[in-house]
């Protein structure tokens, strides 16, 4: 575990180890984790240029004025947007890319708890999914060249911090004796679906995408991030499930400010490097297929990476990370080159 008095110092201390006008993104930053990780960011660097996106301006305000009341130097803006449908998505990503020419951290986490079937987009794709994976991969794919840019910064005092956090559970599939399958059938669920597959196949699926990534793009380091029990709006559509968790989970959750503390850490640390950075000694975080520095993180709560796992090492070896990329650029050239609904 890393320690929370380390993590706390090491944010601490980013307002000298990080350049001022450090540019963030947040997706789902109205409310919950990435809020108070935006939060925990204003509170520690010089300058921040942060974007939250979400759909509920009021929201937004509380978060803008409370940021601004943090840190009077950083620049919060929101972009509005209901990023359930993929072609929301591109448009917020062409927003941005017009007004930046680089990100250093694109951190993201928009979701909602529902008991409910299958809710299908007009771009035939579930809603839930959507939100948890393909919203999620579609920012990077489009965000990626402001990332590379990132990357390489030639103003020698300028960030080269060029990061991806994703927020939910890279192995949910495998608790609890779970079988850790992907249905190469049928990768978007649309004839099979159950609220438990679709957990699963949301974090596999993230899991191994990102893990792709960090090889073809060697420049930015990946992270799949693992929260454990957080008091957030998260369950605000059910009060009484709500009441009943902060009892019984209150052993496992982790204090809001904490978890935006921990999750900063994620966003920021060099124990999480990328695989061009070459770090592969000292306190360097276990990557996702076990290499140290490997640039593909899945992370716990605490900061640890999670052990290997022989399901999952089975998954990648049945060629996971390609079969899934495929995949989702399929999704991506029907819905939002092609305009079509998938499939
Ligand atoms: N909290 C936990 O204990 C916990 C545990 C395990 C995993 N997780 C996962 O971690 C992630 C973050 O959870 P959290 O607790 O921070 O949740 P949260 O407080 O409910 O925040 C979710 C964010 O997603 C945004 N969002 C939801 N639907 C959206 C849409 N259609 N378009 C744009 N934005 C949308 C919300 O913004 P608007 O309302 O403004 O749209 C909100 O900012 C979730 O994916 C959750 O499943 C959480």
């Amino acid at each position: 575990m890393v320690a929370l008095n380390a993590v706390k110092a090491q944010n601490a201390a980013l307002n000298t180890t990080l350049a001022p006008g450090l540019v963030a993104v947040f997706v789902g930053g109205t409310s919950g984790i990435a809020l108070s990780t935006a939060l925990a960011l204003a509170r520690h660097t010089v300058s921040p240029k942060i974007y939250l996106i979400g759909r509920s301006q009021p929201a937004a305000d509380d978060a803008i004025s409370t940021i601004k009341s943090i840190n009077p130097s950083a620049t919060p803006t929101f972009l509005k947007s209901d990023i359930s449908l993929l072609k929301n998505v591109d448009t917020v990503c062409a927003e941005i890319s017009a007004a930046e020419n680089k990100l250093n951290l694109l951190f993201m986490t928009p979701g909602y708890l529902t008991w409910k079937g299958r809710d299908e987009t007009a771009e035939g794709l579930d809603r839930k999914f959507v939100l948890h994976y393909y919203a999620r991969m579609r920012f990077i794919s489009k965000l990626l060249p402001l990332l590379t840019a990132a990357a390489q910064d030639p103003d020698p005092a300028g960030n080269r911090l060029s990061r991806v956090v994703s927020v939910l559970d890279p192995i949910v599939a495998v608790r609890l004796g779970g079988t850790g399958k992907l249905d190469y059938h049928d990768l978007s669920l649309k004839n099979t679906f159950t609220l438990g597959r679709c957990g699963a196949h949301a974090s596999l699926m993230g899991d191994f995408f990102l893990e792709g990534l960090a090889q073809k793009h060697p420049q930015s380091s990946f992270v799949h991030a693992y929260p454990s029990g957080v008091n957030t709006g998260v369950l605000r559509d059910y009060p009484i499930a709500a009441a009943v968790m902060s009892v019984l989970a209150r052993p496992f959750m982790v204090p809001i400010e904490e978890s935006g503390e921990r999750h900063l850490f994620a966003a920021t640390s060099g124990r999480y490097p990328s695989q061009s950075e070459g770090k592969f000694e000292g306190d360097i975080a276990a990557g996702s297929d076990g290499t140290k520095g490997n640039g593909s993180y899945w992370v716990s709560w605490d900061g640890e990476s999670f052990p290997a796992n022989k399901k999952l090492d089975r998954i990648r070896s049945g060629g996971a990370v390609e079969k899934v990329a495929s995949h989702t650029e399929e999704v991506f050239r029907a819905v939002c080159e092609e305009g079509k609904t998938y499939p």
